[in-house]
């Protein structure tokens, strides 16, 4: 499979959250993204441990956990221990952020690093080589239901680039006011996993919803290997 689904809970209804992760995994999500924020990094505050380590019986999917919280390195290992798969903390959210891939990698998850949109690529230039997964933000983080900011589709090429320049093998996450309409250039671009949030768990039918993001999403890979992104 070429281009990843992971839907990001943040629009699920929080009262039957255990039925919005059966409903997305029943429905063909390759990965499940939980926001984590903290009301400091973001002005948003959502979920933490307790929600990750309720919903880790409920799906074999992996759990792929965004956190948006200042000073990450101090919950790495309770959101391992909570059944999380991936980490990903902000790259202006840590002042020791080699440590904190390094600690994440030691407790044997997949480690990433999100960008926001004023953040440069070349905050990726140290810590490629370590990395699993990049997450460039295409919105202000905080929210869910924001628009695309298109800057991110050049963004995405750099971050591919540099990756390829480094020899990484980290995917690419694109995260934020993704739809049907837009997600096709957003993998053309460089994007191998798409997060979207309101345009799954906004909508009437979720599985409908995840194939027609699935479809548009393997257009833009066709064009991105044709070499027309
Ligand atoms: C934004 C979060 C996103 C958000 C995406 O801060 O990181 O994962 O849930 O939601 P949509 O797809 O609605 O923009
Ligand atoms: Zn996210």
């Amino acid at each position: 499979m070429s281009v990843l689904i992971a839907p990001s809970i943040l629009s699920a209804d929080f009262a039957a959250l255990g039925d919005a992760v059966r409903q997305a995994d029943q429905a063909g999500a390759d990965w499940i993204h939980v926001d984590v924020m903290d009301g400091r990094f973001v002005p948003n505050i959502s979920i933490g441990v307790p929600v990750v380590a309720s919903l880790r019986p409920v799906t074999t999917r992996p759990l792929d956990v965004h956190l948006m919280i200042v000073e990450p390195e101090r919950y790495l290992d309770a959101f391992a221990a909570a059944g999380a798969d991936t980490l990903t903390v902000h790259v202006e959210a840590t002042v020791h952020l080699q440590r904190c891939i390094a600690r994440i990698k030691d407790l044997g998850l997949r480690a990433g690093v999100a960008l926001n949109p004023a953040t440069p690529v070349s905050a990726l230039d140290e810590i490629a080589p370590e990395l699993d997964v990049v997450i460039v933000m295409s919105v202000n983080p905080g929210f869910g239901g924001q628009t695309y900011l298109p800057a991110a589709t050049g963004k995405l090429r750099r971050v591919r680039a540099l990756l390829d320049d480094r020899g990484s093998r980290a995917r690419i996450e694109v995260d934020g006011g993704i739809t049907a309409g837009n997600v096709g250039e957003a993998v053309a671009a460089g994007a191998d996993v798409v997060v979207a949030g309101s345009s799954v768990f906004g909508q009437a039918d979720v599985a409908a919803a995840i194939a027609a993001l699935r479809r548009a999403g393997e257009q833009g890979f066709a064009t991105r290997r044709q070499g027309g992104a």
